[in-house]
């Protein structure tokens, strides 16, 4: 089939697991009817895509009417008629009827809800899954990178750095993997509750713990105890986010951790000694999102995979730059970042080719759309990153990456064969 005409669009105001308006699109041909949810950040990066929000009282501020309005009587309008399988066409008008480089005239939340919905929708419409619409021979299941202990902007307690996750490896399946995972995590709780009391296992905004831990090594402890405790010491890989726009002074160009401040050079120390202690394998926006010497040293002297988030923001362009200075090997996709299909897979695309991984992520202000899953797969990515084994907006992505292992006997888990660091 060519072609499939969209018959109607539709948003509405929803809340994301925050409990903040966020956008739900239905997009309907005469064979689907589909839905798609957009996420929120909350350690954003400076050049994302800008999300619509109303301002004034209603929600504090935060509510999507304009932008709900923006696909309702704009993008609806412009599109019904238009071919579903015709993704780069879709999202291509809907910029050229934004005509911003921000997409702030009609929101990048308004244009993700109708760019998704009319993935989802033309998937459905052919009757098949999402992913093998996006990519009829992907085969690996990603390896989860599951954020067990939260800090900086996400978790209300004094770890600057935002996430501290864990990759399950040396396993078949990601059956298995998630259950290595899951079971780390609820011995991780019985270690806390017993070192730090009760107040210890309340979780934060992506489901890990978010206990009153200070020093930037107490978490790398209490995890490898809770690994110790079940035997996981070869099957768990540590990965952290940074993110360290919460503890850069712009002013001063300083890093503050604790109560001592550090340059780039001593901060890229700081991580050569976690790195030596520990088994990271992985290191996300160690640097602010403009710190490219920093980015171009800790690439070029630590051997691990180093992601860009804020610092690449999902867009081709700066991921473009940030090739040719030679910061990170790898880029963290948030499709929220760039606002349509079209450009997250652009930007996929470039990584790959030059060499880049790619870690498809969630937000940290989610919704039950699980379509980071599919999209994982349909890269062929190999890594995932959607928080920890619990929140049902986390555990959403991971269940239904566990239907697609299901549905695919010939699938590869990409954690299988690790080759463990000695
Ligand atoms: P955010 O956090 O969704 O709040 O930006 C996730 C991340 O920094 O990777
Ligand atoms: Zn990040």
């Amino acid at each position: 089939m060519d072609e499939i005409i969209i018959t109607n669009i539709k948003a509405r105001e929803v809340l994301d697991s925050r409990g903040n308006p966020t956008i739900e699109c239905d997009v309907k041909t005469d064979l689907a009817f589909e839905s798609a949810l957009v996420p929120s950040g909350a350690s954003v990066g400076e050049k994302e895509a800008i999300e619509l929000r109303d301002g004034g009282k209603r929600y504090h501020g935060k509510g999507v009417e304009k932008a709900v309005k923006n696909v309702n009587e704009k993008i609806a309008p412009l599109l019904i008629g238009e071919n579903i399988l015709d993704q780069k066409k879709i999202d291509s008008l809907m910029l050229k009827a934004d005509n911003t480089e921000n997409k702030s005239h009609l929101g990048a939340n308004a244009i993700l809800s109708v760019s998704l919905a009319c993935a989802r929708t033309a998937a459905s419409s052919l009757r098949l899954p999402l992913y093998k619409y996006l990519n009829p021979n992907s085969s690996v299941i990603p390896i989860p990178l599951m954020n067990i202990i939260n800090g900086g902007a996400h978790a209300g307690n004094s770890l600057e750095f935002q996430e501290f996750m864990i990759m399950p490896v040396n396993v078949e399946t990601f059956k298995e993997a998630l259950r290595v995972g899951s079971e780390t995590y609820h011995e991780l709780k019985i270690v806390l509750k017993e070192k730090y009391g009760k107040s210890a296992i309340n979780v934060g905004d992506e489901g890990g713990f978010a206990p009153p831990m200070k020093d930037i090594e107490e978490p790398f402890e209490m995890i490898v105890k809770a690994e110790e405790n079940l035997g996981y010491e070869k099957n768990l890989m540590f990965a952290i986010d940074a993110a360290p726009s919460y503890f850069y002074d712009k002013k001063t160009g300083k890093y503050t951790i604790g109560s001592k401040k550090y340059t780039n050079m001593e901060l890229l120390e700081v991580y050569r000694e976690l790195v030596s202690k520990y088994n990271i394998l992985s290191i996300e926006d160690p640097f602010y999102e403009e710190d490219y010497e920093g980015f171009a040293a800790i690439t070029k002297e630590l051997n691990i995979q180093i992601v860009g988030d804020d610092i690449f923001v999902t867009d081709p362009e700066l991921l473009k730059i940030g090739i040719k200075k030679g910061v990170c090997n790898a880029l963290l996709l948030k499709i929220n970042q760039i606002g349509t299909m079209t450009e997250a897979m652009e930007a996929a695309e470039l990584a790959f080719r030059n060499k880049y991984n790619v870690v498809v992520s969630h937000r940290s202000g989610e919704t039950e759309d699980t379509s980071i899953a599919d999209i994982s797969v349909a890269l062929d990515a190999g890594q995932i990153k959607t928080g920890a084994t619990c929140r049902g907006e986390r555990v959403a992505k991971y269940n239904r990456l566990l239907k697609i292992e299901e549905e695919n006997e010939h699938s590869i888990y990409a954690g299988k064969k690790f080759k463990y660091p000695t």
